[in-house]
């Protein structure tokens, strides 16, 4: 196990560079299934659920190559279509291997998702999406069995909007018989990034971008490549550690307009931010922040990724602040351990009530989810003193060597490894 030993109060200076994104490629690399040849994804993050869905990849018959952040898949000689426990526990993502086996190969057996940290994440909607194009889906020892001799286009509504479905639903479409329209689709990045690399497989879709996506099924896809998106989470988390240390720093290979929101919260506190091309840049020096509440949506709306680091923000801010999740009600582990550094907030339903504090004062706290995790990082890079974060194989998860980054723009950071398990 590693932990993170943080000194804090040190103003962020300098310039880094935004990994690829994770959740992006999370749905790229099971894209992959839908034809047969080597398909390339350029700027991957070399993050922990990379390699676990690549373990997974390899276990269906995909050949598998990864160095300096582009994967080479091979997807000619698929041989199982069994997505097993012990790499869906790991990861919710991978149910993303669903849509792509029964469009191509008639049939997937995959293991129901573990819950995760904030309380448990059905997959009903993609199940619900699969049976509507003519799936039969059975649970069977905490398997989905889904089978179909060829999958028919559909309507498909989405009650809830979710990534996760509308991914799998979209790569289960683009092989279906006839036409399908998805409603209350994502329009997040990710899902964008998703539809533009299926066409360029040859899949026919309309209404990228929008919350409505129309697809004529077609007979069979090509191998193709891609160049995936920077990671706006991780942009917009070390946008808010520039914040909270009242740093000036650069952010390259950015794409500004995943982060609207974030960027428009960020200034409504004060801070100064400037956009040109892929560069984000934001000078909070002598920054006085203003408390600004937050509210969680789906896409264009202020992400729920961001939800722990601006709880974090607002810790030190005078005043009163509510973050509110209106996507996951429960998802605020990383309270009680903000709390251990002497934050004042309240849980209130989906709502944590944040009463600034002059200072928080170093301590050991313990990750207990990805963005939670960042979340006590970013705590620590302004806490008095020394501040330890355990169990950081949370944080790895999602971002790319973290406390390089942070060091990089002058951060008192380093990486422990603890006999602690
Ligand atoms: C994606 O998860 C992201 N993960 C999550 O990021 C992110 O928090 C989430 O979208 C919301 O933006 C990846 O892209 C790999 P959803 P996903 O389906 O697809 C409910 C991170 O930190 N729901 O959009 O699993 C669900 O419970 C991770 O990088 C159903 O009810 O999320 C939630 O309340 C964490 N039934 C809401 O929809 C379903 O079948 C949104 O979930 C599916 C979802």
């Amino acid at each position: 196990m590693d932990k993170f030993i943080i000194n804090g109060g040190i103003p962020l200076k300098g310039s880094v560079k935004v990994s690829g994104a994770k959740n992006s490629a999370l749905a790229l690399m099971p894209a992959v299934l839908l034809n047969s040849g080597e398909n390339i994804i350029e700027n991957v993050p070399e993050v922990n659920d990379i390699f676990t869905m690549m373990k997974l990849l390899k276990q269906l018959g995909v050949e598998a190559e990864f160095n300096n952040h582009k994967l080479i898949l091979d997807s000619s000689n698929i041989t199982s279509q069994v997505a097993p426990y012990e790499h869906v526990k790991k990861m919710r993502a991978s149910v993303y291997v669903l849509g792509p086996l029964l469009a191509k190969y008639g049939s997937a057996k995959v293991s129901m998702p573990g819950g995760c940290a904030w309380g448990p994440r059905p997959i009903d909607l993609h199940l619900k999406a699969m049976e509507k194009m003519g799936a039969s889906i059975e649970l069977e020892g905490g398997y989905i069995i889904a089978k179909s001799k060829k999958l028919s286009g559909a309507r498909i509504n989405f009650d809830i909007s979710s990534v996760g479905a509308t991914g799998n639903a979209l790569m289960a479409a683009v092989l279906a018989k006839g036409e399908s329209i998805i409603t209350n689709a994502a329009a997040e990045p990710e899902i964008t990034q998703l539809a533009q690399f299926l066409i360029s497989m040859g899949a026919k879709i309309e209404g990228i971008g929008s919350n409505i996506l129309e697809i004529e099924g077609v007979d069979e896809l090509d191998n193709a490549s891609v160049i995936n998106i920077p990671d706006r989470i991780e942009a917009g988390t070390i946008m808010i550690a520039a914040a909270m240390t009242k740093g000036k720093i650069e952010l390259e290979n950015a794409n500004s307009k995943h982060l609207n929101l974030v960027i428009q919260k960020l200034e409504d506190s004060g801070a100064k931010v400037l956009l040109n091309n892929q560069i984000i840049s934001i000078d909070a020096s002598n920054l006085e922040p203003l408390n600004v509440d937050v509210t969680t949506a789906i896409y264009p709306g202020f992400p729920t990724d961001m939800q722990a680091q601006w709880t974090a923000y607002m810790s030190i801010v005078e005043g009163s602040s509510t973050i509110t999740d209106t996507i996951y009600l429960d998802r605020f582990k990383h309270i009680p351990e903000l709390i251990r550094l002497g934050a004042d907030i309240e849980i209130l339903r989906n709502s944590a009530i944040v009463k600034g504090v002059k200072t928080l004062k170093g301590a050991t706290v313990m990750s207990t989810d990805l963005r939670a995790s960042a979340s006590l990082v970013l705590a620590g890079l302004v806490a008095k003193g020394t501040t330890e974060v355990l169990r950081i194989y949370h944080i790895d998860r999602g971002y790319q060597r973290i406390e390089e980054k942070l060091k990089k723009l002058g951060a008192d950071i380093k990486r422990v490894k603890t006999e602690e398990f």
